[in-house]
């Protein structure tokens, strides 16, 4: 068969020393007609970078001449862009699996695909070998811009053309994006992750870290400014590692201080581990205005056993030092977090740590999961003898008090005024725009179609736990 590349575990985990090479992205002109008359269709799981994946499969299919789709039933060609964070991420994506494979027996042209972060654990590439070979196309996270090719070579040779590369490759500049607003865009800054927390799959399924040259990321925020984006998001797993893999005297402060200087109205950054956040970068926050005071703060757990046990490498203390010295620099600031429950061994105690950190912390909302293990990860082998009754009691027990904190952070933007950078149409409430202030809080605003992508000024009216409504004052 051709094209046949699987991962290996083994391998991804590696890190060299070696210096990734920058190359540009070019679509060959024989593969430019290939999509001619035909439709895509891609349903995207996961993360920011994910999406900022898919923005960048569509410009490619696009420039072969696919046209896009939201109708699965229509389409030519339907990808799946996967997530492999937690198990029933893995469970939605075969479940759609069967879906497409019952598609596909009524329109046997169909080209079927799978691609992201599910594809790179060797597990999950065995499993499509042995059981779904009917799929057409298998690419990674690290071979995006090999899609042309895996796709003309799946459609001559009538197999699956499956490539995955467990060693990250080169970074790849200059790969299109068809991106999903017109106002904010997310750009990456840095590609991977070595902190290899041991319950995480990303730094096997992204590989090692590459950080973009600062002059390729600051050219791409002119060129968005330039295009009319008011807002840029710098991507990364933690963005505040940016530059320690470069051999240049350049970090994330120094980043966020230049792409601030650029102009464009809103700056924003995800996701910061607490352990590489400096002064510099609280003080870069606190003096741009443009820069919004928004800091998703992933705490995890607030057991220092359990940190300890997760390679987190920090304390309860010195997060809590931390998340006041945000405070203290930058008032205004939300603070969002990121909390497991139900960790191998964790016990009554180390839960009421995190929920001590919570009662401190009161923060403006949180993404709460139970803990699930990862093929590969050292944390899927630890004894874990607390029952899923129990995991599930702890996530609701912190949830009802995350709900609480988040209502009584919102309820004090009541009657205050905030600016909100309109960029849809409310999906709640009708006659509607909606869009998000600077401290990333969805308000639906009485406003005419008129304003849609523009920052103004809106008197909050009414305020609920996730969502406030308001009417622009002139
Ligand atoms: N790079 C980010 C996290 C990306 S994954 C960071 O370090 O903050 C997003 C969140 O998913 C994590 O913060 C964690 O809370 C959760 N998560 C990751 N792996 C998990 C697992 N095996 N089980 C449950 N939740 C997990
Ligand atoms: Fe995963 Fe930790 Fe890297 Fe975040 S920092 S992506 S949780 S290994
Ligand atoms: Fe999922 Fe991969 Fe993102 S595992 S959370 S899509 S980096």
């Amino acid at each position: 068969m051709i094209n046949m590349q699987t991962p290996n575990l083994m391998e991804a985990k590696k890190r060299t020393k070696i210096m990734p090479k920058t190359f540009s992205y070019v679509l060959d002109d024989k593969y430019k007609d290939l999509g001619q008359g035909k439709k895509y269709f891609i349903k995207t799981y996961g993360c920011q970078m994910n999406e900022h994946d898919s923005e960048n499969i569509k410009a490619i299919l696009e420039e072969m001449s696919f046209v896009e789709t939201d109708k699965m039933e229509d389409a030519d060609l339907i990808l799946l862009n996967t997530c492999a964070i937690r198990e029933n991420a893995h469970n939605k994506v075969f479940g759609m699996v069967g879906r497409i494979k019952h598609l596909k027996e009524s329109k046997p042209n169909i080209i079927a695909g799978l691609c992201g972060c599910m594809v790179q654990e060797e597990s999950i590439t065995d499993e499509i070998l042995d059981k779904y070979k009917w799929l057409d196309i298998v690419f990674g996270t690290h071979n995006i811009s090999d899609l042309p090719k895996l796709l003309s070579s799946s459609i001559t040779n009538k197999s699956l053309s499956l490539e995955v590369y467990s060693i990250e490759g080169d970074i790849i500049e200059n790969i299109p994006a068809k991106r999903d607003s017109k106002y904010k865009a997310w750009v990456n800054i840095m590609y991977g992750c070595d902190k290899f927390c041991t319950y995480c799959i990303v730094p096997y399924t992204r590989g090692k870290q590459r950080s973009r040259k600062p002059e390729d990321i600051i050219n791409e925020v002119k060129k968005l400014k330039h295009d009319g984006y008011k807002e840029v998001t710098l991507l990364g797993q933690n963005v505040n590692a940016y530059g320690k893999d470069l051999d240049i005297n350049y970090e994330m402060s120094d980043l966020l201080k230049d792409v601030a200087e650029t102009g464009i109205e809103r700056v924003r950054f995800i996701t910061s581990h607490p352990w590489d956040f400096t002064d510099e970068m609280i003080e870069v926050i606190a003096e741009y205005d443009n820069v919004m005071p928004y800091i998703h703060l992933p705490l995890q757990s607030g057991s220092d056993r359990i940190l300890k046990l997760m390679g987190r490498r920090y304390t309860k203390d010195s997060y809590l030092n931390l998340y006041n010295k945000i405070k203290k620099m930058v008032p205004s600031a939300a603070i969002t977090t990121d909390i497991i429950v139900g960790f191998p061994g964790e016990t009554e105690e180390d839960f009421n740590e995190t929920l001590d950190v919570v009662h401190k912390c009161k923060y403006d909302s949180a993404f709460t999961f139970i803990f699930s293990p990862r093929i590969g990860t050292p944390a899927a082998k630890m004894k874990d003898d607390i029952s899923l009754k129990e995991k599930e009691d702890r996530l609701h027990r912190l949830n009802e008090i995350i709900n609480e904190y988040a209502k009584e952070a919102n309820d004090k933007y009541l009657n205050q005024e905030v600016f909100v950078l309109l960029e849809k149409i409310s999906e709640k409430k009708e006659n509607m725009l909606a869009g998000y202030t600077d401290t990333m809080k969805l308000v639906n605003v009485k406003a005419p179609f008129s304003k849609l992508g523009q920052i103004v000024k809106v008197k909050i009216t009414s305020v609920k736990t996730w969502s406030m409504d308001g009417e622009i004052v002139e």
